[in-house]
This record gives C-alpha cells, structure tokens and sequence, in this order.
C-alpha cells in the first residue's frame, strides 16, 4: 500500500508545475471509506494556495497530465479531489506473486540493520512468582520485539531482572528464620513469597526486625559473602523457573543484567549530575529538577542510599555506551509512567541528544480474569504458569472433542492454549485494562486466536486434499483474471496491506493493529471460502488460481501469527 501511494504521489508530483516534496503529497493521500470514491483520494486543496488556482482546476489539470499507469483503472475528479481507481486485476497478480515468491519471507524487509533497536521486557522482580502482569508484559514485548526484527532492525531483548534493593534484606532475614516451614525445593517462588508475607508480617509489630533488615542490606551492598550466597540462591530459582516460562514462549534475551548489575555503575551518574550542578538538596535527600509538571526526580535520599531510578539512570548511560542504540523501548505497566518521564527528563544530563530522544516507554494496562476459581484466590494473585497450565487443559478438552483421533494432541493443545491467551492479550489496545474470561479466549468461533489457527488449519486441510505444493507452481501458469469475484478481490486486497499493518504497528508500538488485521484475514477468508467453491470448482484455471489464494491467506496468517509469538498447527 505504501508503495502504491509512492507511485500515486511520483504521478502527481511529473503532473504539477511546481516545487513539492514527495512527502506531502503522501501524507495528504486518503484510503476513502466508501469505494465508489475511489481506493485512493488527494484532495488538491493545499497545492491551491501555492498554485494560485482553484482547487478544481489543479485537480482537472493533473488528471490531464497525469501520465496513465496500468496500475490504475481510471482516475477520476470530483470537487476537488482526484480519485484513483486501482486496476484489480493488477494488484491481485502483483500480491499474489509476491507472496507465493517470497512466502516465509513475505512482509521482512532489509535495509535497516544498522539501526540498533533495544527492547527491554519482562523485566520480573525476583523470589516472587511471574504474576499475569508479568505475563502481559513479556508477550507485548516479545511482538514488538519481532516486529522490529521483521523490518531489518538490529533489535537487542534485555531482561531488566528487579534483583536488587532494600527487600533482599528482609527476605533474607525471613529465609534465615523459617526456611525449614515451607516447602522451598517444591515451588521455590511461592514458599520465598510466603516467607516475604511473614516477615513483613513481623516487622509491622517489631522495630528490631526492620533494623535487622537495613543492616542486612548494607552488608549486601558491601559484598557480605554469606549473605551474597543466600541472596544469589534466590536469583538462581528466579531465573530456573522463570526460564521454564521464556523456553516455552521460545523467548531469548541478549542479556539479563538487571538492578543489581548497576549496583557498581551509579558514582558515576551522581558525579555527573553534580558536575553539572543539576543535584540539589531537597529535605535532605539529593533530586534532580524536571521540570514544573512533574514531582522531582530522586537520585540520594536521605540517608544517602541509591534507588530504583537512580539504577536506571546507570543503565541508560551503560546502554548508551554498550549498544549504541538509536531506541532504547521500554515495556512495563502504566504505573511507572511517571518514573519513566522524570528518568527520561534527566537523561539529558547523563547522554547526548541522539540517545535521549531515542528513549521510549511503551506502557500496557492491568490483567483481571473474570470469574472462576483462579481469581478468587487470597489477594487476587494468579500466577502465569497456572493460567498457562489451565489454558492448556482446556484446549485439549475442546481439541479432543472435535478431532479425537488428532496425533500429536498434548503438542497441538499447547500451541493453542498458548496461542489463545496471548492473542488474547495482543488483540486488545495495549493500554487498556484486560477483563478476561479463559473459556471465551479459546473458542474457535469469535475474535480469538484459536479461531485465526484454525482458519490456517483449515486451508492446510484444503490444499491437502488438492494434493497442492507450492513447489510445483509455475507462476507463468497462474490465470489471475479468474479472481474477480468481489470477496477473491477483496481478500487479495486485506493480503496486500499485511507490509503496512506489521509497519504500522510497529511505528506504534502496538501489536493489536497486527492482530486485528489477522482477524479480519481470516473472516475475508471464510466469506470468500463460503462463496467460491474452490475444491469442487469445474473450471482447473479458476480452481487453480483460487488454490494460490488460499496458499497465500496461509502464509499471510502463519507470518503474521509468528510475529505476535503463535504457532500455526497444521491441524487442530
Ligand atoms: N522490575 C520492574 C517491575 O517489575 C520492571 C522494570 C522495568 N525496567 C526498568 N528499566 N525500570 O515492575
């Protein structure tokens, strides 16, 4: 589509007489919501000033010089406006060459390699369990993380892993006393978590406890070997069994340096700051102004200890130096919004302009399941691997009930339920609030990814039965003019945007754009499925031609599912 705009702007700027960037004339070039007006619209309306003339008259012009591309039906004007008409015939052939040509490759593009893209994800805090928010996080990340990858970036993943801060010191204190009353070789997360509740319990009643906490911390920072072991046990079962959860999601990070890695790298940030006389006193505590709509950025409390920020402050100046990034994107929950503004305000001390622009916070909205017996538990607390576990029980009840004889059944309910759940959490704008009901996310009718999966079923069990292998196709031997129906034509049409949804959806950090466009690929898919015969069609040219539609929908959503993280059965 956009190439399509590219060729309609070359054609007008060759018509006009006078001195305008490509890139206007792009960005005024309208898709029209009724098709009778065209499937490309320029309002000629700004060149009027410029041309001294009336809008009519330049539109009237241009269609008189415009040089007639094949690409186009006809062109028309009308009050202003130029209509362009595209030919068909000719996008059906154009787009489905393309992506027979290309296949696992349609939609990647190159060129962009040497633009470093750091996505930083998942990011949990470790001894507690990967919560749903968590959850959230670690699939938008992972999509935006492969929407980058797809165009050509050089994307790096980075785990900010919250392993660092005064806490440690009381769940250390806590493991040291009741370690031996919950089960920590079981479920490791969950008994540190309970033993965090304990202790947290006992430190509101007793003054003692929380004087034993900050001197434990202290230690910690100074390197305290014993205490050092404990504290790296904790990281260590983080890490396993968070691990469980990224292998399954085949997620990978190029690193996993989190709070603690900075712990030795924020003297520097503190000199910087007071070199450039930006740190002040403030109650004790030393804070950086940023500016009057925001409360100022704290660097030092007051009894001179550093904090989450400050950390961050060290990273941004660490990633600066170490990847050279042109985006440094960030993911995390709408509650850090104001972290993020004041650490990004203060960047512009710590790294040049180029770095601190390249700065992005991509924040998502809360999780909350419905009903049942997973939210009703104390505190509201579901934890992702029992979500995951149940998404994937179910799944196979369904899956066994339809297709019983299924192989590979427990390998097909894993993708499904998996793929249920985080298209579930893709489909929606990432910053609204999720309600969701586990039994609706895996139905298979429905905006649901079971119900995009099973169309990509569906058109394997089609070309099986046809015996059809892309191999053997000769494109020369292709009769494209045979889909002229309007749901062929319309469903070409839906599979040629697929470049400018996954480019769109990345420029906003939002994978549901990707998602949604999936949903309707698969409706088109099924209207046209419903209303041209495809297997019992008499005519070979038009059953032919209708086979290399259904093959090409096929990639469209195998590609497209990939970048949101889902796999594609062949059956299910
Ligand atoms: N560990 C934090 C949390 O769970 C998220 C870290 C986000 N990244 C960062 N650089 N601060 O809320």
């Amino acid at each position: 589509m956009e190439k399509i705009k590219l060729k309609i702007a070359n054609a007008i700027k060759n018509a006009v007489n006078c001195e305008i960037s490509l890139d206007s004339i792009i960005s005024k070039i309208e898709v029209p919501k009724d098709k009778k007006n065209g499937d490309f619209a320029y309002p000629c309306f700004n060149l009027a000033k410029v041309l001294k003339n009336s809008p009519m008259n330049i539109a009237n012009d241009i269609s008189n010089n415009i040089v007639k591309d094949d690409m186009f039906e006809k062109i028309e004007v009308v009050n202003g406006f130029l209509n362009f008409y595209i030919d068909n015939n000719n996008i059906v052939k154009s787009t489905l060459t393309k992506i027979i040509d290309e296949k696992e490759n349609y939609g990647k593009e190159v060129g962009n390699e040497n633009i470093n893209i750091i996505v930083e994800y998942s990011s949990p805090n470790i001894a507690k369990p990967f919560h749903l928010g968590h959850f959230r996080n670690t699939i938008l990340g992972k999509a935006i993380y492969n929407l980058y990858k797809t165009l050509g970036y050089n994307v790096i993943a980075l785990n900010h892993l919250g392993d660092w801060g005064r806490q440690f010191g009381l769940l250390i204190e806590g493991y040291k006393r009741y370690k031996d009353e919950f089960d920590i070789e079981k479920s490791p997360l969950e008994a540190l978590l309970q033993i965090y509740v304990k202790i947290s319990k006992l430190a509101k009643e007793d003054e003692n406890i929380i004087e034993i906490a900050r001197d434990n911390f202290k230690k910690l920072e100074q390197g305290d070997k014993e205490l050092l072991e404990i504290w790296k046990f904790f990281k260590d079962v983080s890490l396993k069994e968070y691990n469980r959860i990224y292998e399954m999601l085949d997620i990978k990070f190029d690193s996993f340096n989190g709070e603690y890695f900075y712990n030795d790298k924020m003297d520097e940030v503190i000199d910087i700051l007071e070199k450039k006389k930006v740190l002040i006193d403030s109650q004790g505590a030393k804070v950086v102004d940023v500016g009057e709509n925001m409360p100022p950025c704290i660097i030092l409390k007051s009894n001179g200890s550093t904090i989450y920020a400050t950390r961050d402050l060290a990273a941004i100046l660490y990633r600066a130096r170490t990847y050279d990034f042109d985006k440094c994107i960030y993911v995390t929950a709408t509650e850090q919004i104001l972290h993020f503004k004041q650490i990004f305000e203060v960047a512009k001390y710590l790294v040049d302009e180029k770095y601190q622009k390249g700065l992005v916070h991509v924040s998502y909205g809360m999780i909350r399941l419905k009903t049942g017996k997973m939210s009703t538990r104390e505190g509201n607390v579901v934890y992702a691997n029992e979500l995951i576990k149940e998404a994937i029980k179910k799944a196979k009840n369904i899956i066994i009930n339809k297709n019983p004889n299924l192989e590979n059944i427990d390998n097909v309910a894993k993708q499904v339920g998996l793929g249920a759940l985080i298209f579930n959490y893709l489909k929606s704008s990432k910053n609204k609030d999720i309600i969701f009901d586990l039994d609706e996310t895996l139905r298979f009718d429905g905006e649901t990814g079971p119900y995009v999966q099973y169309t990509y079923a569906r058109i394997n069990s089609i070309l099986n039965k046809l015996n059809f292998q892309i191999n053997n196709v000769d494109i020369k031997s292709i009769n494209f003019d045979c889909l002229e129906k309007n749901e062929e034509v319309e469903l070409v049409k839906k599979l040629s945007k697929y470049n400018e949804m996954i480019n769109k959806s990345m420029s906003e950090y939002e994978p549901a754009i990707l998602a949604r466009y999936l949903i309707d690929v698969a409706t088109l898919f099924s209207k046209f499925y419903n209303e041209c015969s495809v297997i019992s069609s008499k005519d070979e040219d038009v059953k032919f031609a209708r086979c290399i539609l259904v093959y090409a929908t096929g990639i469209v959503i195998k590609n497209g599912l990939s970048i949101l993280g889902i796999d594609t059965p062949n059956r299910m």
